[in-house]
């Protein structure tokens, strides 16, 4: 999604513009460019689809000026053109946005009342030709900004970049994250602190409603009343966005494989925590709670749907998932005896911080689930609980989702010790086995060329289903967003029983079916389920274990033969050939993998 850039600094800012605007290139975008200014003017650059091209543009038509402003865009309003692209400029002002200014319309209306005009379809014009009639009328720039940030309703991060003044970025954040970095007599700016690893370390992230004057030598912080006000600088360890994929062919393939790993760590980590009682984890009393909402969006959310039936089985507790984008504007009445547990990887979902900050003007407590420990969802929620999947690059979701729920069964577990529904050896039992899953996974993995195989053959299809049942249903979800997201393949994930109300008017001989069929309490159902599609010429692939594979009738296309796992923790070991069938119909398919078509890594708008 869109990404913000900012640099008052010593040498040419385009280059390291470009730098960091790399960083951010994982998050997804479909233009991008940079302003500066020099000598009184601001000129800028623009250009459509990769970093690359506008890296090419500068070299034929080079941006010079130690000061600067850049940004990727992920198209809302107006389509990915030249035009459209940040930074967008008024006479005297450019300005970069990330987030959605809702009143735009009418802002345009009265601008064009008065004379002024526009040149693109986007709603961030607005921003910048309303600064510019605030200028015309005398302001100064940082109190043009003011007024100008005072009419927009929605939600934004915003960088103001003037031709009349080259040690001012004037920044703004409401809704949107925005961090500001210091250097050695340089400033940076940024929506995200990775895109300034390569600059410094030393970050204050500006809270809602702050506004900020940058120049080299200071920040002058206002909060939400126009008030000056000090906020901490932080000294963070930023990974680099743009980490190696070593000897993989693409980031979410070394993200696949790096599960085991992640998994283990997940999982050690939560528990070498739980064991010494301490940190964050000693502030959650689980008898203290009657229902447990899951609340997250895409992946995170399937994470969260698994993750009912662990906290239902485990702890006692009846649990629901929602979407956050529903959820925020259902009005749910949650009480004390709630906790509401947010899952992100990102921490910076717009909908899904919206539902956290919905649940914390509630009485119920919550929690977050997140990969990214510097985002606004750690410093916002009551609890922050990391999963540990380090940086995710790969704009479709993997090893984050499988560390997910690493750390929600370990979690659920633990809810079960303390409100006394599991015994103590019955936890432990449960712990152990979980340590042995990321053995599994590398099982799953070395079946990598039987996968691939299958996920070839069906890559020329049109659709495809996925189900399951139980805690496999949300694998399913998970098998057909993948799919979908990664090939552009259509697919649907289904609970099994719902075949017959409807979707099995799809079936035909064509239609590759996937079905997610472990053994255990619900294999013989959802064989059910297999022979309804079989019984209509559909083309199935069975995913099950040596058990289900010896029942399973034989005449199936194809059949996947898995290690065998309890039950309770298949959800985390099926997710993988999910992943791998999708990687591979893409890889086929010749499609980007790591930034797939109109995908973002961080959806920062609702
Ligand atoms: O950063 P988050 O976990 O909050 O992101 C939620 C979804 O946007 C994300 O899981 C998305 O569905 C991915 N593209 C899935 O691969």
């Amino acid at each position: 999604m869109c990404g913000i850039v900012g640099i008052l600094g010593s040498h040419e800012a385009a280059p390291l513009l470009v730098d960091a605007l790399k960083r951010l290139e994982y998050r997804g975008y479909d233009s991008a460019g940079i302003a500066t200014v020099r000598g009184g003017e601001l000129d800028r650059r623009r250009a459509v689809g990769k970093l690359v091209n506008l890296s090419d543009l500068l070299v034929h038509d080079p941006l010079l000026g130690q000061v600067g402003i850049g940004h990727t865009r992920w198209a809302t309003h107006g389509s990915a053109t030249v035009e459209n692209a940040h930074p967008h400029q008024a006479s005297t002002v450019a300005v970069v946005h990330n987030g959605i200014i809702e009143n735009y319309r009418e802002l345009k209306t009265e601008l064009n009342g008065h004379g002024y005009g526009f040149e693109t379809e986007t709603d961030t014009e607005t921003i910048s030709v309303l600064c510019q009639r605030f200028l015309d009328e005398g302001h100064s720039p940082p109190e043009a900004a003011r007024l100008t940030i005072k009419r927009l309703t929605g939600a934004f991060a915003v960088c103001f970049l003037f031709s009349t003044d080259d040690d001012l970025i004037f920044v703004a954040r409401r809704g949107s994250p925005l961090a500001v970095g210091y250097g050695n007599g340089e400033m940076f700016v940024a929506s995200d602190a990775h895109a300034l690893s390569c600059f410094t370390e030393s970050v204050t992230y500006l809270e809602e409603g702050d506004c900020a004057e940058v120049t080299r030598a200071r920040i002058s912080i206002y909060d939400a009343a126009n008030q000056p006000v000090e906020r901490a600088v932080l000294q963070v360890k930023l990974e680099s966005g743009a980490a190696e994929k070593g000897a993989y062919k693409h980031f979410m393939a070394k993200e696949i494989f790096e599960q085991p790993s992640a998994v283990a760590e997940a999982a050690g980590q939560l528990s070498a925590e739980i064991a010494s009682g301490q940190g964050d984890l000693a502030n959650l009393d689980f008898t203290a709670f009657e229902r447990v909402q899951m609340v997250a969006c895409g992946t995170a959310y399937y994470a969260g749907c698994v993750a009912c039936y662990w906290f239902e089985q485990f702890a006692g507790l009846p649990a629901q998932a929602e979407i956050a984008s529903e959820f925020r504007y259902r009005g749910r009445l949650l009480g004390s005896g709630d906790l509401s547990v947010f899952v992100s990887q990102s921490g910076e979902t717009a909908d899904t911080i919206a539902a956290l900050r919905y649940v914390r003007n509630t009485e119920a407590s919550n929690l977050s689930i997140l990969n990214n420990m510097s985002s606004t969802m750690a410093r916002e929620s009551e609890v922050a609980m990391p999963i540990h999947a380090g940086p995710e690059i790969g704009v479709a979701s993997s090893k984050a989702f499988t560390c997910q729920l690493a750390t929600l069964v370990a979690l659920a577990i633990w809810a079960g010790e303390q409100r006394g529904q599991l015994e103590a050896a019955a936890a432990g039992d449960l712990a152990n086995q979980l340590k042995a899953v990321p053995g599994l996974l590398n099982a799953v993995l070395s079946m990598e060329e039987e996968i691939a195989c299958i996920a070839r053959q069906i890559a020329d299809s049109t659709s495809a289903l996925f189900i399951g049942r139980g805690s496999m249903y949300p694998i399913a979800l998970e098998g057909a967003l993948k799919l979908k997201e990664l090939s552009y393949i259509h697919a649907e994930g289904l609970a099994g029983g719902e075949l017959k109300h409807g979707p099995i008017a799809l079936v035909d001989k064509t239609l590759p079916v996937f079905v997610l069929a472990p053994s255990g309490p619900l294999f013989e159902k959802t064989m059910s389920n297999l022979e309804e599609v079989k019984a209509r010429g559909g083309r199935i692939v069975l995913i099950t274990d040596s058990e289900g594979a010896k029942k399973a009738n034989d005449s199936i296309w194809k059949s996947l033969v898995m290690p065998t796992v309890n039950p309770l923790f298949a959800p985390i070991v099926y997710a993988v050939p999910m992943q791998l069938v999708a990687y591979h119909a893409a890889v086929e398919k010749g499609t980007d993998v790591d930034q797939p078509r109109n995908l973002a890594k961080s959806v920062t708008v609702e």
